[in-house]
């Protein structure tokens, strides 16, 4: 795990939310679409192990969208993994709405997935012999959901998908095998759309499409988007943004503009007198 000195939080960022223990009542459950209860996952053993979170608790909205942020090694993949039910913590609960992730079968956690969360890897992950078409369309193939064809042809004209709905992935871009990921997570209209970097391969003006196009679906269709970034820019279209420094929620700034992001990053250069 990175450790940077001097990566401690302005003031003006809220302090980390004492972590939850007692479980939550049945309205706020109902409030949230997902909650992070002190959760804690270490790699490997003795001398090397690493322990990626170290007590996250962090709720999310229902109808919201959280940027998460922090130093490379910090825990940002781990803890979305973990709130799509990916990766097990050693200790914590991750619920969505009501259903406790954790006391999930196998069975039971692969249905979740595919009925109700929407997951964007950091890597694509889209399988290598399927056209993007197929790609897009795998979670309904998988849970033997037939396409609604007007929502198809609107995520693709939003994600300027048309002209390579044929290819593979080889014969595709990083920024548009990007948007095929996107695209897939988003088909099945799950309630919890979980995005690890989904702006990384892309220029400017496509990621900002697409990050308007995560923010409508969150404004107009009341999904809750979780989406780690590295961008001030990408983080100012979320509502909020949880920063975890070493594996564990540092701060949190609400409707973050760019300038706001940089100073609790402190990643703003040094003014020289
Ligand atoms: N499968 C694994 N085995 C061993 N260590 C791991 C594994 N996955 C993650 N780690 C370690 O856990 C820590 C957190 O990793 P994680 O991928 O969550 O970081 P991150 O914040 O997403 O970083 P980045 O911004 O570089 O993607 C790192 O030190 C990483 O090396
Ligand atoms: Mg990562």
């Amino acid at each position: 795990m990175s450790t940077r000195p001097g990566t401690r939080p302005p003031s003006s960022v809220a302090p980390q939310p004492s972590p939850v223990s007692a479980p939550p009542d049945e309205t706020r459950a109902d409030a949230m679409a997902c909650r992070a209860v002190g959760l804690t996952r270490t790699y490997g053993t003795g001398s090397t192990a690493v322990r990626a979170l170290d007590g996250v608790s962090v709720d999310f909205p229902r109808g919201t969208f959280t940027a998460v942020m922090g130093p490379s090694g910090s825990g940002k993949s781990t803890l979305l993994h973990c709130l799509a039910g990916l990766d097990t913590p050693d200790a914590g609960r991750v619920l969505l709405g009501d259903t406790d992730l954790t006391g999930l079968s196998d069975r039971q956690l692969t249905e979740v997935r595919r009925d109700r969360i929407g997951f964007v890897f950091q890597s694509f992950n889209l399988l290598p012999t399927l056209t993007a078409e197929q790609n897009i369309l795998l979670p309904l193939d998988l849970a033997g959901r037939r396409r609604d064809d007007a929502e198809f042809d609107a995520i693709v004209a939003e994600l300027g998908l048309g002209d390579r709905l044929g290819h593979r992935p080889a014969e595709l871009s990083g920024g548009q095998q990007q948007r095929v990921a996107v695209a897939r997570a988003l088909i099945g209209r799950p309630a919890l759309i979980v995005a690890d970097e989904p702006t990384g391969a892309l220029d400017t003006r496509t990621g900002q499409t697409l990050l308007a196009f995560l923010r409508s679906a969150v404004r107009e269709s009341g999904r809750t988007v979780v989406m780690v970034t590295h961008d001030p820019v990408a983080a100012s279209f979320a509502d909020r943004v949880v920063l975890l420094t070493d594996g564990r929620v540092s701060g949190t700034l609400d409707d973050p503009t760019p300038d706001a992001v940089l100073d609790a990053l402190q990643l703003r250069a040094p003014v020289t007198r």
